[in-house]
């Protein structure tokens, strides 16, 4: 039913109001996996989102008991029945690869189907396997499975990723927390994700260690142990109420987020004319009456500006008062939204890589398509400042990442319905 569901949106509201924010969905999604090296676990902040609901899923699938309650979630992976992910749950969430390093590591095995196309254009997984192969995981292609085998045991090894993949680097940790000997990773990913990860895999008992260039060395141990964890705040799900409250000219208080791992982003919320008061778990926004232009937004590996952010942020600036420039780093398809966008009025050119914004005075409302989860919030960031009713459809996209999006909308003012 979900999946036919649409947001109303009647734009033109100045958001007021505070909201808490959620545990961080890339989190939380790499640490379910991570539970099956621990045997048992319990998670608490825990976001309520359908990518949640389909790792757990899979751990279920495996043979592992769990329970939800509230945010909680404890996990249970004494005895796994299966070492095998089957193609409908894989196509569920593309996240499913980050299971790979951890199946393989507790089973010394494991058949995955390969994760089914993106939305986000060509995203391989080449630096998942070729990491696995060196830390002496067999790999072979069948009828779009992956037969992944450790002959003899798990084995450390240095590992050099040519760019520093999230993903890649959360499977060779997984993997290689209970391998034999030393694994060193250079130029690993530093998403706050990852130190999340770092930290969940130590209160278990793993040795690693991140280094102040960021390597991560990981001294192999024979097991891991049962541990509690809580989950960072979602930077992404903070970044993207703050684009919505900054948008309408509105003023917006989060609390239960995490300040330190936006710094990227209030730079470029201040350059559109924001104040931005942050202290503790809170942020405080106040916008202008219309956003000044960005001069150039960046996508780039964390610390720098997350390609996450980057489309609730150009929907910010097809408003701004003035031409704003974005140059999309990570993935080569991230412009989707753009088009959408074009239906509301925003002029937008693309040229490769290179988004140039012409910002308008005024949005007019339309029938808009959520293209991909963080496209699809973007539109939703457009259509609250756009005169007149939006209808946002295919927004189980949206619901991948965030929960009660509508519901926290309306607590700030704005008038969304979902139908
Ligand atoms: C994670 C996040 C996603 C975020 C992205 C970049 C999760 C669940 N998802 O995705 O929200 O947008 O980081 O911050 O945490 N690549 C390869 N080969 C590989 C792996 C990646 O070429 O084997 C490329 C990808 O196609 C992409 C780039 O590297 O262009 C970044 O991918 P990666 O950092 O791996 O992102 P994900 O882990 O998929």
């Amino acid at each position: 039913m979900a999946k036919y569901a649409k947001y109303i949106i009647e734009g033109g509201k100045r958001l007021s109001g505070d909201i808490d924010i959620h545990g961080a969905k890339n989190s939380v999604l790499p640490v379910l996996a991570a539970s099956l090296l621990a045997g048992r676990c319990t998670l608490h902040n825990c976001p309520d989102l359908s990518d949640v609901a389909a790792a757990c899923n899979i751990l279920r699938h495996l043979g592992c008991t769990l329970e939800r309650e509230n945010d909680n979630i404890s996990v249970s992976a004494s005895d796994l029945t299966s070492c095998t992910i089957p193609e409908s749950l894989m196509r569920e969430m593309r996240s499913s690869v980050l299971f790979l390093g951890a199946v393989v590591a507790r089973c010394g095995r494991a058949k995955v189907s390969m994760p089914g196309g993106c939305e986000l254009g060509p995203r391989p997984i080449d630096l998942h396997l070729s990491s696995l192969e060196k830390l002496g995981v067999t790999i072979e292609e069948e009828y779009g499975y992956l037969n992944c085998i450790v002959r003899d045991r798990l084995r450390g090894a240095t590992i050099s990723l040519p760019f520093p993949s999230v993903g890649a680097t959360e499977n060779i940790m997984l993997a290689a927390c209970t391998a034999e000997g030393e694994t060193v990773i250079h130029n690993p990913a530093r998403e706050p994700e990852i130190i999340d990860l770092v930290n969940f895999l130590q209160k278990a008992g793993a040795k690693i260690n991140v280094g102040e260039n960021g390597t991560i060395y990981i001294q192999g141990v024979k097991s891991l142990r049962p541990l509690e964890h809580t989950i960072i705040p979602d930077r992404i799900e903070a970044a993207t109420y703050l684009c919505c409250a900054a948008i309408t000219g509105g003023k917006v208080l989060l609390r239960g987020a995490a300040p330190g791992h936006l710094t990227a982003v209030f730079p470029v919320l201040d350059e559109a004319g924001c104040a931005i008061r942050a202290a503790g778990g809170t942020i405080e926004l106040s916008a202008p009456e219309r956003p000044r232009a960005l001069r150039m937004v960046r996508t780039m590996p964390y610390p720098g500006f997350p390609t996450d952010a980057q489309s609730p942020m150009m929907a910010l600036s097809c408003i701004a008062d003035g031409t704003s420039l974005f140059v999309e780093n990570i993935f080569e398809n991230r412009y989707k939204h753009a088009g959408e966008l074009a239906r509301l009025g925003a002029r937008i050119n693309i040229e490769g890589r290179v988004a140039m914004v012409e910002g308008v005075k005024k949005l007019h409302g339309g029938g808009l398509v959520c293209t991909d989860l963080r496209g699809g919030a973007a539109l939703c960031v457009a259509a609250l400042a756009a005169q007149g009713l939006s209808e946002i459809s295919q927004i189980s996209h949206i619901e991948r990442g965030y929960q009660d999006f509508d519901k926290n909308l309306r607590s700030l003012g704005a008038v969304i319905r979902k139908v």
